[in-house]
């Protein structure tokens, strides 16, 4: 009955040791074509040699003392983390049972990333899909989308109207050969980044400083990936964790709902797959910034060196991140100062995807500005990364906060669908583990459909 390709456990994404060495081998090879279906085996933050990919940041560019520490999401099939995101619940769906090959089609709401996703996981696996995004996000987006065979659906607006792709998702739902892959909702997505990136993020920081996690900081899109943050708490119960939206769009500071320009985050809600309880810092970040940084990283490595960062450095960083990640890069320069971090201490953070979507946004950059010389690359270096302030930080820590993001979850999910009593049953932390425990289920569930012919 499976003729679908299936792919690898949760626990094969963490630990490629674990996945079966004449797989591992197909695996590798596949990389040629990225249309190799045993590409579903290279869903991981690891290299061949199962070592995390992540670039500790020179500190002549961060300006501070703990190690950043940036986990490099642009090796991932199709460019972004998101894939993960996107594989783990489909394949949820499926060992499930409620996503039949041949009989449905998978609808992906997304602003770009998981989109991309969607279509190159519904590519490989043999599905039907349809991506539900906004109609003015980067141009390179729509064109990957596209490539991987998936159909389009947009609906007006920019990052900041994804509330629309879900009420279009809603819509679409009502037809039952329509399955979507709600990574607002679902949990798949959290469990993804609490195993896979939460225990890579604690690999990455062995023999660096105290080997510990002092900060662990993330934008939230979906609240995915800040699930990592629950996984590092465990082991590390002192890390702080930060999520960062953007100055413009301030939904979990004070439900501030304005356009910005940082794909992927700051989608006007929290979400509800996002764990409040282990939020501790909430911090702003301007979206100029983060397009001034890119460009400071991407265009200015003749910059960088002369302000001490090694040119082979320089040199590696200019296609790591795309403009969320210089977010998570600048929110992790302003904890480490907050927080008073010293040389022992490590803060992670996450590059979700690279440069390679984000042309077109440095290209209307160039066109706001008169100038971007070298010079002016020198004073932006400084602006945002040596003088990343201590300003717009809030402790989340206390009762009241915990409150105003439980009303700002119950606003956004009441209408569409979900119960108070359903919301309210995560205030306990057990929901959570509870959720995180599913995985030991769906990964022998998935064992299991893989050995049938
Ligand atoms: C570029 C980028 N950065 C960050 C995020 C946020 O990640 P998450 O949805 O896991 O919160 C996304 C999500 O799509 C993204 O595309």
């Amino acid at each position: 009955m499976n003729k679908i390709p299936f792919g690898p456990t949760y626990d094969e994404m963490y630990d490629l040791d674990k996945i079966d060495p004449e797989i591992r081998e197909k695996a590798n090879k596949a990389k040629e074509n990225e249309f190799d279906h045993m590409n579903l085996f290279n869903i991981t933050w690891k290299d061949e040699n199962n070592e995390v990919r992540k670039i500790v940041l020179p500190k002549e560019l961060t300006g501070v003392d703990a190690n950043i520490v940036v986990l490099i999401g642009k090796h991932f099939p199709s460019g972004s983390h998101k894939v993960g995101a996107a594989y783990s619940t489909l394949i949820e769906g499926c060992v499930d049972k409620e996503i039949i090959p041949g009989e449905h089609t998978i609808l992906g709401p997304s602003t770009g990333n998981f989109g991309i996703g969607v279509s190159y996981i519904c590519n490989l696996m043999g599905y039907d899909a349809i991506v539900i995004m906004p109609d003015n996000m980067s141009k390179e987006r729509y064109e990957r989308i596209k490539k991987y065979g998936a159909k389009l659906d947009l609906t007006p607006g920019t990052e900041s109207d994804v509330i629309l792709t879900l009420e279009r998702t809603y819509e679409l739902k009502s037809n039952p050969i329509n399955k979507s892959l709600a990574q607002f909702e679902l949990f798949p997505n959290y469990r993804f980044h609490r195993h896979v990136t939460g225990n890579s993020s604690i690999d990455a920081v062995k023999g660096i400083g105290n080997g510990r996690i002092a900060c662990f900081t993330c934008a939230p899109g979906s609240a995915g990936t800040i699930a990592a943050g629950d996984k590092i708490k465990e082991v590390f119960p002192e890390v702080k964790i930060a999520a960062l939206e953007p100055y413009e769009c301030s939904t979990l500071t004070n439900g501030g709902r304005g356009q910005h320009r940082i794909e992927g985050i700051g989608d006007k809600m929290c979400t509800l797959i996002h764990n409040v309880l282990n939020t501790d810092f909430v911090v702003l970040i301007e979206d100029e910034d983060c397009v001034k940084g890119l460009k400071v990283i991407h265009d200015g490595s003749d910059t960088l060196i002369k302000c001490g960062v090694k040119k082979e450095i320089a040199y590696s960083m200019k296609d790591l991140f795309g403009v969320s990640g210089i977010c998570n890069i600048i929110g992790a320069i302003k904890m480490a100062k907050h927080l008073k971090l010293g040389p022992d201490e490590n803060v992670v953070t996450i590059a979700t995807d690279g440069f390679d979507r984000y042309d077109s946004v440095l290209k209307d950059l160039d066109n706001r500005y008169l100038e971007t010389a070298d010079f002016v690359l020198e004073r932006w270096k400084k602006d945002v990364f040596d003088n990343a302030n201590v300003e717009n930080i809030s402790d989340y820590r206390k009762e009241d906060k915990k409150e105003q993001l439980f009303a700002q979850k119950e606003k956004d999910w009441l209408p569409f669908g979900y119960s108070k009593e359903y919301i309210d049953s995560m205030r306990k932390l057990e929901f959570w583990d509870n959720e995180y425990a599913k995985i030991k289920i769906y990964d022998k569930k998935i064992k299991e459909m893989r050995s049938i012919d």
